[in-house]
C-alpha cells in the first residue's frame, strides 16, 4: 500500500460541486429522517428504483412518528419490490425506538444513530454527515473500491482486521477544514465516484479527479483492487407455489413465518416439492402446471414452480390464510416473483 495522498479531499468536494449528482429528492434536504430513509433504500437498490419508492413512503409516512405508528404490513405493503425485506422490518423497528427511545428526533450522532436497528456503522456515518457535518467515514462496498484503489490497498478484505485498517485509512483521509460544507459533499463525492467513474469493470480513470493520487492506476491494475478472497456460495432451490382460486376469483394468500424466505411476506402457500403440494388437497378440479420461472436472491438461485387450481370458498384445509380480492391483494407486501405471477395470471 501506498501512503496517504495529501489533498485527497478537496479534490473529491471540489468535483462533487461540478460532476457530481446533486437533483436527488434526498439531496435537498438535511432531514434525518428523509436522509435516513433514503439511505437504507439505497443500501442494495439503485437510484432509478428508488425513486418512486421513495415519493410514496414518505407520502404516506411523512415524519418518523408516522412511521412508527404504522402497520408492519402497510410498511411492507410500500416495500414490496424493493426486496431484502429485513430493512422494512428494521426500518419500521428504527422509528419506534427513535420515538420510544429518543423522543422522536434521531440521534445527532453516528455513534448513536448506529445503535439503532439496521443502522450499519456505513449507514451511520451517511446519515451522520450528511445531516450533522459530522467527520465520520463513511465504507460501503463503492467506497472500499475507491480508497482500496486510490491507495493499492492489497491487504484482503475477506479478514476483518483488514476491513478495519481500511475505515482507519478512510477516516484519516476526510477534510479537515469548512466541515459543515465540506462534509457532506465529501461523503457524496465519493459515492458519486464509486457510482459513476470508479466501476468495478472498466472504470473511467481519465475522468477521474483523483486519477494523478491513485496508486492503483499508476500500477495499470485498478480493476486488481479491492482484494477479497471469499466468495460468496451460490446455491439453488425448487419450490412450488399453489394459485389457489375462489370460485369468485379470490386468491388464497399466506402470511409468511418471521425468519426465512420472504420473512413476514404474504405468500401464495409453499412447498418444496410437488408430492407436499398435491398433499393440499381440497382442489374441486385437477391442478394445472404453470411455467417454471427463476428468481435470483443474493445467495440463492429459487426455480419457482406455479401450479393453479379452483378450490372451494371454505379455503385450504388446515392452512392459516385468507381469500384476497383483485382489489385487495396488489396492495399487500408480497415476494416480487409472486406479486409479478399474480399480475400475470
Ligand atoms: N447510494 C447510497 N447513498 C446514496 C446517495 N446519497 N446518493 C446516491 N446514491 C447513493
Amino acid at each position: 500500500m501506498t501512503s496517504l495522498p495529501h489533498g485527497f479531499a478537496g479534490r473529491v468536494v471540489r468535483w462533487q460541486k461540478t460532476h457530481g449528482r446533486s437533483g436527488l429528492p434526498w439531496q435537498q434536504t438535511r432531514d434525518p429522517y428523509r436522509v435516513w430513509l433514503s439511505e437504507v433504500m439505497l443500501q442494495q437498490t439503485q437510484v432509478a428504483t428508488v425513486l418512486g419508492y421513495y415519493e410514496r413512503f414518505l407520502e404516506r409516512f411523512p415524519d418518523v412518528a408516522a412511521l412508527a405508528q404504522a402497520s408492519i404490513d402497510d410498511v411492507f405493503g410500500l416495500w414490496s419490490g424493493l426486496g431484502y425485506y429485513s430493512r422494512a422490518r428494521n426500518l419500521h423497528r428504527c422509528a419506534q425506538d427513535v420515538v420510544a427511545l429518543h423522543g422522536g428526533e434521531f440521534p445527532r450522532s453516528a455513534a448513536q444513530l448506529q445503535s439503532l436497528p439496521g443502522i450499519g456503522r456505513s449507514t451511520a456515518a451517511a446519515v451522520a454527515s450528511f445531516c450533522f457535518s459530522e467527520p465520520i467515514a463513511i465504507l460501503d462496498g463503492n467506497v472500499k473500491r475507491v480508497l482500496a484503489r486510490v491507495l493499492a490497498f492489497d491487504d484482503d478484505l475477506a479478514s476483518s482486521a483488514n476491513q478495519e485498517k481500511l475505515w482507519t485509512h478512510a477516516q484519516a483521509l476526510l477534510p479537515k477544514r469548512n466541515l459543515q460544507d465540506t462534509m457532506p459533499r465529501y461523503t457524496q463525492g465519493l459515492m458519486d465516484l464509486g457510482a459513476t467513474v470508479c466501476l468495478v469493470r472498466n472504470p473511467s480513470c481519465l475522468i477521474c479527479p483523483v486519477h494523478d493520487q491513485c496508486a492503483a492506476f499508476k500500477l495499470g491494475a485498478p480493476e486488481k483492487y479491492p482484494v477479497k478472497t471469499r466468495k460468496l456460495k451460490r446455491t439453488s432451490q425448487s419450490l412450488w407455489l399453489l394459485l389457489a382460486r375462489s370460485g369468485q376469483g379470490y386468491i388464497w394468500l399466506e402470511k409468511r413465518p418471521d425468519s426465512g424466505i420472504w420473512a413476514g411476506l404474504y405468500c401464495l402457500p409453499v412447498f418444496e416439492s410437488r408430492e407436499a403440494l398435491e398433499a393440499t388437497d381440497g382442489s374441486d378440479e385437477p391442478l394445472q402446471d404453470g411455467t417454471p420461472f427463476m428468481h435470483v436472491l443474493t445467495h440463492k438461485d429459487l426455480y419457482l414452480h406455479p401450479v393453479s387450481g379452483q378450490f372451494p370458498a371454505a379455503g385450504l384445509e388446515r392452512r392459516e390464510g385468507a381469500w384476497f380480492s383483485s382489489t385487495e391483494w396488489p396492495k399487500l407486501g408480497l415476494p416480487a416473483p409472486v406479486r409479478k405471477l399474480l399480475a400475470g395470471s
